[in-house]
C-alpha cells in the first residue's frame, strides 16, 4: 500500500513537473479538486478526445455528434431526477470537523476487509507456488469465507438503507462497524444528511427563485432534449446514436485522488436510441465494444474488469461499469447503462412535447429505449498516464523515467535534436522540423547533452527522437531513436516521413 501511495505521488508530481497538470489557481493556494491542464496535458487530453470521437462518430455511420450548451432550462434537472435525487449521504466528525461521504466510509471499510482476503491469497500463493488455484482457494478457505461473509452482510445492510432512504440506519451501520474518523480517530459522528451535488447559479439581472440554473452535472441531458432535433434534421433511423464531449460539474463532498474525482471535469457520452425490446442485445454489444476501445490503446486486459450492477437504478434494466486498475486499486472508469425509455418519457411529461419516433418498418410510433456509454476524459487521462509512467533500470546501473504512452496519444510524436549546436546542424534540424510539423506535433530541442535530451523526451512520452549529426550534412540521413526499445536506426531524410507515418498509423 505504501508503495502504491508513493507511486501515486510520483504520478502527481510528474504530471506537474512536465507541464501535464497543475493545481488550479495555484498562486492563490489552489482550489480543491479543480485542475488545469498544461501545455502537454492539453495535447494528451485532446488526443484522448479525438480517439474517442473518431471511434464513436467517424467509425459509426449511425452515430452523430452534438455540442449542447452547459446552461439548460432548470426544468430539465427536475425531469431528469437530479433536483430530487442527485444526492450523496454526508456525515461530519464532530471532533475533527471533517466531512465525509457515508457511503465512502463504508466502502473504505469494505476495502480493508478485501485487503485481508488479498493477503490470505498472497500467503497461499507463496506456499503453493505454481499449483495455487485462486478460485478454489477463495471458495474454500475458512478465513476468506468469513471475510467475504462480513462484506456481503455490510453490502446488504448498506443497500437496504439506501433503498429505503434510511439515513439513521446508515449512521447506525457506521457506528456498528466501529468506523473512526481518520483525522481525529473518534466515533463522534453527526447524523447523516443528503447533500445535492449540483452547483446552482443565477441567470439575468432580475434575481428570484425561478432564475436558478444549474451547471450541468452530466452531458447526457443535452442529448436527450435534442433527440428530436437531431433525429429530424439528420433524418436518423433507429437504431442511432448521439455523441457529445463536454464539461460537467459536481460539488463532490469528498474530492480526492487527483483528477479521479473532480468538481469540474469532462465527459464523453453517447446515447444510443433503439427499438424497445432490443435494448439488452444492444447493451451487450456496447459493453463489448467499449472494452475493445480501451484494449486498443495497448494496455493489457488484466488492468480492466467489468463490474455488473446487481442493484439497478429504478429506470435501468441493465448496467455495468468498466473498472480500471488505478494506482489506488480497481475503480470505475466508464459506465454502460440500459436506461429504458425513462429519460425521453420524463422530458415528454415535463415539456409537454411528444418525444417519439415513427418506425416506418413497423408502421408505429414509440419512445425509443436508450443505451448510454459514459466515460470521463480526466479518468481516462489518469488511467493511461499512470499505466504509462515507469522507472526502468538500465544496463549501466542507472534508471530512466519513461512515459510509454500509446503513440497516437503522445503529446509530441517526434523530437528533432541537432547533436551539437554548431556546424550547420541546428539549421538542418530546423529543416527537418519544418518538413514534419504539418503532419505531427514536433518538438525541437538543442539544449544539453544528447543523453539528457533523450531522457527528457522519454519522460514526456515522445515515441521518436530524430538526431541530426555531422554525417547528416553529407549523407542526408538521420538517426531515429525509439522510446521504448531505445534502439537507433539510420533513416534517410527523404524517407523519414514515410518511415514515421508507417509507425504512427
Ligand atoms: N450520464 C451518466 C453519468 O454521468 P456517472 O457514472 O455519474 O454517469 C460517468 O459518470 C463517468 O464520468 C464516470 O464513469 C467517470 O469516468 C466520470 N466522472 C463522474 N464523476 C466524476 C468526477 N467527479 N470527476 C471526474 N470524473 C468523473
Amino acid at each position: 500500500m505504501a508503495n502504491q501511495d508513493d507511486f501515486f505521488k510520483k504520478v502527481v508530481s510528474h504530471a506537474k513537473e512536465y507541464g501535464f497538470i497543475f493545481p488550479s489557481s495555484e498562486i492563490y493556494d489552489g482550489l480543491a479538486a479543480v485542475y488545469d491542464y498544461g501545455q502537454l496535458g492539453v495535447e494528451l487530453k485532446n488526443n484522448i478526445k479525438q480517439y474517442w470521437w473518431k471511434s464513436m462518430v467517424q467509425m459509426h455511420e449511425n452515430i452523430v455528434g452534438l455540442d449542447s450548451a452547459i446552461f439548460m432550462h432548470p426544468k430539465i434537472w427536475k425531469a431528469s431526477g437530479h433536483v430530487d435525487a442527485f444526492n450523496d449521504p454526508l456525515i461530519d466528525n464532530k471532533d475533527s470537523k471533517k466531512r465525509y461521504r457515508a457511503d465512502v466510509l463504508i466502502e473504505d471499510h469494505i476495502a480493508k476487509i478485501e485487503e485481508k482476503i488479498e493477503k490470505e491469497c498472497a500467503k497461499a500463493q507463496k506456499r503453493f507456488g505454481e499449483a495455487f488455484d485462486r478460485e478454489q482457494f477463495v471458495t474454500t478457505n475458512a478465513r476468506v469465507l468469513e471475510h467475504q461473509k462480513q462484506i456481503d452482510e455490510i453490502r446488504g445492510r448498506y443497500a437496504e438503507c439506501m433503498n429505503a432512504n434510511d439515513l439513521d440506519g446508515l449512521k447506525q451501520l457506521i457506528l456498528d462497524l466501529g468506523i473512526v474518523c481518520p483525522i481525529s480517530g473518534t466515533r463522534n459522528w453527526t447524523d447523516v444528511r443528503q447533500f445535492n451535488l449540483m452547483f446552482a447559479t443565477k441567470m439575468g439581472s432580475v434575481i428570484d427563485d425561478s432564475d436558478t440554473l444549474y451547471l450541468r452535472p452530466e452531458t447526457a441531458q443535452g442529448i436527450f432534449v435534442n433527440f428530436l432535433n437531431v433525429q429530424k434534421s439528420g433524418r436518423m433511423k433507429v437504431p442511432f446514436g448521439i455523441a457529445q464531449i463536454g464539461k460537467a460539474f459536481r460539488n463532490e463532498i469528498v474530492a480526492r485522488q487527483f483528477i479521479f474525482r473532480m468538481r469540474e471535469f469532462e465527459q464523453m457520452e453517447m446515447q444510443f436510441f433503439v427499438r424497445p425490446g432490443t435494448e439488452l442485445e444492444w447493451f451487450r454489444y456496447w459493453k463489448e465494444e467499449r472494452l475493445k476501445w480501451h484494449l486498443a490503446m495497448g494496455i493489457p486486459e488484466e488492468n480492466y474488469r467489468y463490474h455488473d450492477h446487481e442493484k439497478l437504478a429504478h429506470y435501468a434494466n441493465a448496467a455495468t461499469d468498466i473498472e480500471f486498475r488505478f494506482p489506488f486499486g480497481f475503480k470505475e472508469l466508464e459506465g454502460i447503462h440500459s436506461r429504458t425509455d425513462f429519460d425521453l418519457s420524463r422530458h415528454s411529461e415535463f415539456s409537454g412535447k411528444k418525444l417519439q419516433y415513427f418506425d416506418s418498418e413497423l408502421n408505429e410510433s414509440y419512445t425509443p429505449y436508450v443505451i448510454e456509454t459514459s466515460i470521463g476524459v480526466d479518468r481516462t487521462f489518469l488511467a493511461v498516464f499512470s499505466y504509462a509512467l515507469k522507472e526502468e533500470p538500465l544496463e549501466d546501473g542507472s534508471t530512466r523515467v519513461v512515459l510509454s504512452l500509446p503513440a497516437r496519444l503522445a503529446p509530441y510524436k517526434v523530437a528533432v535534436l541537432p547533436l551539437v549546436k554548431k556546424d550547420g546542424m541546428p539549421e538542418k534540424a530546423r529543416e527537418v522540423v519544418d518538413m514534419l510539423k504539418e503532419d505531427w506535433m514536433v518538438q525541437y530541442d538543442e539544449k544539453d547533452a544528447i543523453g539528457r535530451r533523450y531522457r527528457r523526451q522519454d519522460a514526456i512520452g515522445t515515441p521518436y527522437c530524430v538526431t541530426v549529426d555531422s554525417d547528416t550534412l553529407n549523407d542526408n540521413a538521420v538517426t531515429v531513436r525509439h522510446r521504448d526499445t531505445m534502439q537507433q536506426e539510420r533513416v534517410s531524410v527523404e524517407q523519414l516521413k514515410g518511415y514515421l507515418r508507417e509507425r504512427l498509423k
